[in-house]
Formats: structure tokens, sequence, C-alpha cells
């Protein structure tokens, strides 16, 4: 499971000064000034929206207008002032750099395809690589099973009145992948919570996303059920993104105490046999590995990363501490968390790799402990402000309930606020895109409960 909490790579890009536009506006002014930064992130026929901050003063806020150059129209002037969830890090830490604007009237999908975005008066806001697709989903964290085979001690779920396995049906899985051309690539996931490899139609599932939407889709597996070279070949020429793979130790005793349940030597076989099928297939499904940290492994960890990267085709080694979650032993926690000179040392003795391969995620100072879920972003039940359009979370459970929440005007900075907005069978929602453009339109204070008819 990811978190939201990677800069986004239209953000990247802008940093990197790689960005497409449709044809950049020159300044006004004479004086030389910095390229605005920012992205317009979308144009529809009713709404525009992205975000734009001035490098030479992060503490203000741009107002933007939407116009058509042939015929200089105005469609709408707005402030960029709102949250936006995927600019971390950027001028005041705020976040607060978004723009959303209703044009005066509906856009032909000419105007679509020429209007452009300027701070009033001055410079342009440049387009992002994504302007073509509407992504109104910031993920949608899906499980196709509600079970795991292992219990380990530090797991986020609690399993301990899990008796039986339900599998996601056929049917509802087509109904959740109408939801992927609203998603970025890598950010529809297969598994959430639970152990995707238990459904045994896991890989007539990947069949089903159509070739173009592969890219979008990963998951993340304990690979600890024995499975045949055949399953590894099939997931080699998925086409997915990446598919992330957990382990805490190449000990097997530490490895079989992490992870309760599971036999060492079954791992590793799957493990090999994972590898040699991605050789075989000169795979681009990307191997990204996620590692828990913990008083009896984290010495191993520089070496295990280092051999994860040399033998073992590591896009990404993922080192994280643990989302406490009050049914975690006691003694688990006593025994086995570690201390800030803990991390410290990991931090030193760690490989230098290059940038974004290798992730150490360490307790933030003062960590809210959080239920049930692997966010720890703050989770409101209900909102007086109001959510931010165009900008939501989606979590899919095995039967095809849907719960989307979406994100609180009144987020800022680091603690972007979830505010519920419906829970729904997905199987029940005919058009979607009918659906998200009826979002926006909601009245915020018909909220109530989390849950709202649409
Ligand atoms: C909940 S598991 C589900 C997928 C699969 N069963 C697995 O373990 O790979 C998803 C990821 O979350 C990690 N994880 C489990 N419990 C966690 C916790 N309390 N804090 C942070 N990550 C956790 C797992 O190690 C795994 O990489
Ligand atoms: S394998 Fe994953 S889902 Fe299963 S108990 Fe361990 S962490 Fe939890």
């Amino acid at each position: 499971m990811q978190r939201v909490r990677k800069l986004s790579k239209t953000l990247l890009h802008a940093l990197k000064g790689s960005f497409f536009q449709k044809g950049r506006m020159e300044a006004a002014q004479e004086a030389p000034e910095k390229p605005l930064l920012g992205f317009v992130d979308h144009i529809g026929c009713e709404h525009v929206h992205g975000w734009v901050m001035d490098p030479d003063a992060p503490g203000r806020r741009i107002n933007v207008e939407v116009f058509l150059p042939e015929t200089g129209e105005s469609f709408g002037i707005g402030t960029a002032d709102q949250f936006h969830h995927g600019i971390s890090g950027i001028g005041d830490g705020s976040r607060r750099y978004g723009f959303w604007l209703q044009v005066k009237r509906a856009l032909t999908q000419n105007e679509q395809k020429n209007v452009q975005v300027r701070e009033v008066g001055g410079r342009g806001v440049p387009f992002s690589p994504h302007i073509g697709s509407w992504h109104p989903l910031l993920h949608v964290a899906m499980d196709i099973v509600d079970n795991c085979n292992l219990r380990c001690p530090f797991c986020l779920y609690d399993y301990r009145n899990v008796r039986k396995t339900n599998l996601m049906s056929r049917e509802t899985l087509e109904a959740a992948l109408r939801l992927l051309p609203y998603t970025r690539d890598g950010e529809f996931w297969f598994s959430c919570l639970h152990e995707p490899s238990l459904h045994p139609d896991l890989l007539a599932f990947l069949d089903a996303i159509p070739e173009s939407m592969r890219k979008k889709v990963f998951f993340t597996s304990n690979i600890a059920r024995r499975q045949s070279e055949a399953y590894f070949q099939g997931l080699a020429q998925s086409g997915i993104d990446h598919i992330n793979i957990s382990l805490e130790s190449r000990r097997p005793e530490i490895y079989e105490r992490m992870r309760k349940g599971a036999r060492f030597p079954i791992f590793m076989e799957n493990w090999d046999k994972l590898i040699t099928a991605f050789h075989e297939a000169n795979s681009a499904v990307a191997l990204r590995y996620v590692i828990m940290a913990y008083k009896s492994n984290f010495q191993e960890l520089p070496a295990l990363t280092q051999y994860l990267v040399d033998e073992r085709r590591a896009a990404q080694v993922e080192i994280r501490h643990t989302y406490d979650v009050p049914f975690i032993a006691p003694a688990f926690r006593e025994q086995e968390f570690l201390t800030e000179e803990d991390w410290d040392w990991l931090h030193a003795n760690l490989p230098t790799l290059e940038p974004g391969k290798l992730l150490l995620d360490r307790p933030p100072v003062d960590a809210p402990s959080v239920e049930g879920g692997e966010s720890q972003n703050e989770v409101l039940p209900s909102s007086d402000v109001g959510f931010l359009p165009g900008q939501y979370l989606a979590r899919l459970t095995w039967d095809g309930t849907l719960e989307l929440k979406g994100i609180s005007r009144a987020s800022v900075g680091s603690s972007m606020i979830e505010v519920p907005i419906l829970t729904k069978n997905i199987k029940e929602i005919d058009d979607i895109e009918g659906f998200f453009r009826s979002l926006h339109e909601v009245d915020v204070s018909r909220l109530s409960s989390g849950s709202l008819a649409i």
C-alpha cells in the first residue's frame, strides 16, 4: 500500500523544467521574471483546475484567468489559494496554491483545446503532461479478497475474528474497472489491506484490465503461498505498473517470526520463480520491496537493501515504521519498535542509491495512532467547510462497496483532512462520468454521517 505522500509526478516534471505546454505565453512585463511554477491539471467543459505559485513571492496568492488567445474572451477569474494534495514541500509549505474555476459558459471541445490560463495581466500557467485526461481519483484502494494467509504481529488489519475468505466476483471487478480512466498511473490498487494472491482468479483479473490501462495498476503481496511457475510468468507478462513484495529478513527465523504463518523455504522458492520469470520475460513490471523495520532486523537492512537492488531487481526499496494500531500486542511494540537512535543508525548506514530508489519512512514526531487503515491523514466524520472538487480517495472492498472521501477545504500543509462523502456499491453506479461530475455540485450541508445519495 502506498500512501499519498510522494511529490506528484507533475510537480517533479515542473521542478525538472521538462513540462509540456500547449504554447508558452510571454511575460507581459519587460523585466525578466521567473516563470510561474505550477500546472493546469485539467480543462473540462465546465471547469479548469490546477495550481500555481510565484517562485519569487511564495506568500502571494495569484489570481488566475482562463481565456481564449484568439478572441481574448475571458471565461473566469479565481484565486489560486486552495489546498492541492500533490504539492508538498513547495513554497511556504501550505499546499494552498490550487485553483478550481467554474467557467462562465460551457466550453466547446475546440475551445477546451485552445483556452489558456494566465496570471491576471501576466505570465502563463504551464500545462500538465496529463492535461488530456481527467483524474479526479487520487487513488482507488481496492481489495479483491478480505483475508490473508498470514497473521503478522504488526499487521494494521485486525484479523482476530476473521475465519473465512470472501472473493470479489468477476461482475464486481468489471464494475470497478470502470474507475480506471479516472486514476493516474500506479494509483489503482489491486490490494490494500489484504492478500491478493488468495484470489484464485488474480491473473485472470489482471488480464481483464484493458491493455492501455495496465500501467495504472499495482498490488502488494507477501508471496508466501506456494505458486506455480505459470503464476509468476503471468505476473511478469501482466503489463501492470509494479508489484510490491513484503519481507523483513533473509534470516529464516526472523522472517517467520515477522511473517507469522509463512514458511521461509516456500517464500524463497516463490521468490526465485518470480525472479526467473521476470528475467526470462524481460518484464517491464517494476518490483518494489516493502520492509518493516524492527529491533530484530534493522541491522540487517543496509545489506538487505543492497542485495535487493543488486540481485532481486528492486526498482524501489521502502523501509517503513509501523503505523500503530491499538490491536498490536504491547509486548511486540515494546520489544520491536525502534528508537530515534535506531532510525538515525539506519539513516546513516543505508546505502546511497539514486534518488527515489530508497524510501526511509520514519515515524513522524508525535505520530497519532490510526485505526483500520494505512493513511495517517486525519479523517473527519463530516465537514462544515466542504470538500475540494475533483480530488477524491476511493476505497473498494471485495463486494464492490465504494467508500468515497474528499479532501476538506480546511486542509493545510501536511495535515490533509479527509472527509467522508458517500458509501455506495460500485455496481449501482450506471454513469461513472456523470457520477464524478455531480460530486462537485453536491451541497455539502447535506453531508451527514458520511453517506449521501447520488
Ligand atoms: C496490509 S499489507 C497487504 C498486502 C500483503 N498481505 C502484504 O503484507 O504484502 C500491505 C503492506 O502494508 C505493510 N504493513 C502491514 N502492517 C503495517 C503497519 N502496521 N504499518 C505499516 N505498514 C504495514 C505490509 O508489510 C505490506 O507491505
Ligand atoms: S501478510 Fe500482509 S495482510 Fe497478511 S497479516 Fe501480514 S501484513 Fe497483514
